[in-house]
């Protein structure tokens, strides 16, 4: 669990940030760096640098190893804060909220400018790699790149992807992205999981979300993960978040991945809604429906 950072923000001083940018720049080249080298990448004095390590280490931003030489990581909230503040200098957020979501691998807070927004910190990559590079020789690092590249290419994607879906297809709103964040209009409504629907909304929110599926898939895109947990219902209809894992439709798997979010939204409404699904609804036939852009409702299928 990471922790939240956005309370930090007022404390910390230019420096710290030239500091904590410094060792941002240093782990292109390798995990640790090297104490030597942090006044040339931070542009700070020796004891400016000392100063503000000792501040930085003192607020978990950074960690300590003297394995081979004296060197110094990012944590995630070091990373964190980078891309937070530069997202308020440039007035993408003004106010900080609450958590309004944890998922396997983000986090997510309400956050504010003149609206209310989404702030997701990407995490992919972070668990897997603090067990696999626990036991290793820092100094041999092919692979340092991984939970800082992993999370910033995964957040540089949702956020391409969200503008490719927006506003064709029900996604948030992209709205600004930095290193391994996201800022998105913050969704209204609850998690279809969580969702109670009416028995006269059933079929035409399952409707809804197949047309949702039907448009990315125009545009070039299968979610690649949908459930009902990555899918909103609120009073204005439906939204499809969560897309770092989206693949285009030429992907050798797109048809593939395209059949199992079909199947798993058709799924989870026969089992929630059992007897509001038509029983010789057909998955495959909708998915073919889908790739060969003909789907226009559930209800034409039948017929
Ligand atoms: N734009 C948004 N507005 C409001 N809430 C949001 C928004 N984006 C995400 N959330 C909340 O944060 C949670 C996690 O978001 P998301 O599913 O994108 O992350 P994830 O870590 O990829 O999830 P998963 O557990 O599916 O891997 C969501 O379930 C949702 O409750
Ligand atoms: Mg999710």
């Amino acid at each position: 669990m990471v922790r939240n950072v956005a309370g930090l923000l007022p404390e910390l001083e230019d420096e710290d940030f030239y500091l904590l940018s410094g060792v941002e720049q240093g782990m292109r080249f390798s995990e640790w760096v090297q104490r030597e080298k942090l006044p040339r990448f931070a542009g700070l004095t020796e004891e400016e640098v000392d100063y503000r390590l000792e501040r930085c280490l003192k607020r978990g931003l950074i960690e300590k190893k003297t394995i081979q030489y004296e060197g110094y990581t990012l944590q995630f909230e070091g990373y964190d804060l980078l891309a937070l503040r530069a997202l308020v200098q440039r007035d993408t957020i003004t106010e900080f909220g609450s958590p309004l979501g944890v998922g396997k691998e983000s986090d997510v807070y309400e956050v504010r400018s003149y609206k209310p927004l989404a702030l997701k910190y990407h995490r992919e990559g972070y668990t897997n790699f603090r067990e696999v590079h626990k036991e290793r020789d820092y100094t041999a690092d092919k692979e340092h790149v991984s939970w800082m590249y992993t999370a910033r290419k995964a957040a540089e994607r949702e956020h391409d992807i969200l503008e490719e879906l927006y506003p064709d297809v029900s996604v948030p709103r992209p709205i600004d992205q930095n290193r391994h964040a996201i800022v998105m209009e913050k969704m209204e409504g609850v998690e279809l999981s969580r969702a109670k629907l009416e028995d006269d909304q059933v079929l035409g929110v399952l409707e809804l979300l197949l047309r949702e599926v039907a448009r990315a898939h125009e545009i070039g895109y299968v979610h690649a993960d949908m459930s009902e947990y990555n899918v909103f219902v609120g009073e204005d209809g439906v939204t499809v978040f969560d897309w770092p894992q989206a693949v285009p439709t030429e992907h050798d798997n797109a048809g593939e991945f395209l059949r199992r979010d079909v199947e798993n939204l058709i799924g989870y409404f026969r089992r929630k809604y059992p007897q509001h699904v038509p029983d010789d609804l057909d998955e495959d036939e909708i998915a073919s429906a889908i790739e060969d852009e003909t789907f226009e409702t559930v209800t034409a299928l039948l017929e």
